[in-house]
């Protein structure tokens, strides 16, 4: 499978008042098309440090000390802030823990989720609009045209789920993050929101880096597991021969398989 993502000694760190904050300290992975890459790890081992370099987020006060993120063989540490704008959204899409943080309470939902499309892929309104409700009806909202009208508040948190995945959908990202998505939702709920991103990943041939703590999530969705302690990379599971047959790899094996050993 194509290589949509490689990630190479990445090291990220914050100032602080009270000095360096090391969030991320030396790590490598990648990404291909149509693979669901987990990331697991204790609470501050840099996960979601980690998503928010990829999207070129990163707060204020946080930069990339070392290392290289390479999408489609670019660099994209080295990118500026206009050029990344192309890419985030349109190529790289993230789902974040609460969805009422990435909506807009004072935009319709389906001007939040049009207004990507016509920004990055130059549609028009009127053929936006019509993908709009596709794209909702594709996450089954029911009664797409009449709900595209209506505000964040008058949505479910599982609909609104729905919506932000929809929006991340809206302009076909190669690749998708998911940050704990759905840690705020009942557990059927929850299953049906990773069914529905796992449908889509079929059809969509999408990479896609999934941040949990549920580990029956990890077991339903990975193809591989990067378990994150401390800013590192400690342990890389994988799936190998068949669906149940998960194979266990430590650092110090990492490391001899990268030496080539
Ligand atoms: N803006 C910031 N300024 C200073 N330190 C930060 C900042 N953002 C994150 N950090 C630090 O970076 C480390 C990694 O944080 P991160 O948010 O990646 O953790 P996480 O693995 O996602 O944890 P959780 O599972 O709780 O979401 C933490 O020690 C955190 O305090
Ligand atoms: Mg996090």
């Amino acid at each position: 499978m194509e290589k949509l993502l490689e990630v190479k000694g990445l090291k990220i760190n914050f100032e602080t008042q009270g000095g360096l904050v090391q969030a991320v300290r030396g790590i490598d992975f990648d990404l291909s098309a149509g693979e669901t890459l987990a990331i697991v790890g204790e609470s501050g081992s840099g996960k979601s440090v980690t998503s928010k370099a990829v999207m070129g987020l990163l707060a204020s006060n946080g930069s990339i000390a070392e290392g290289t993120i390479l999408y489609g063989g670019r660099d994209i540490t080295a990118m500026k802030e206009r050029e990344f704008e192309h890419l985030r959204g349109k190529d790289i899409a993230m789902i974040f823990q609460d969805p009422m943080t990435s909506l807009n309470p004072c935009m319709t939902i389906g001007k939040q989720i049009s207004e990507s499309m016509i920004k990055h892929q130059k549609l028009g309104r009127k053929e936006a609009d019509q993908r709009t409700i596709e794209l909702m009806r594709l996450v089954e909202i029911k009664d797409a045209e009449k709900r595209y009208k209506q505000y964040p508040h008058q949505f479910s948190g599982g609909m609104r789920q729905r919506i932000v995945t929809a929006a991340a959908l809206a302009c076909n990202p190669r690749i998708l993050i998911c940050d704990e998505p759905t840690t705020a939702l009942d557990v059927t709920i929850q299953a049906q929101i990773i069914d529905l991103i796992k449908d889509l990943q079929k059809k969509l041939k999408i990479g896609i880096i999934f941040i949990t703590h549920d580990l029956g999530v990890v077991a339903n969705v990975a193809d591989r597991v990067a378990v994150m302690e401390n800013g590192r990379i400690v342990e890389l599971i994988w799936r190998q021969i068949a669906p149940e047959h998960w194979v266990l790899l430590t650092q110090r094996e990492l490391d001899s398989l990268a030496a080539g050993k």
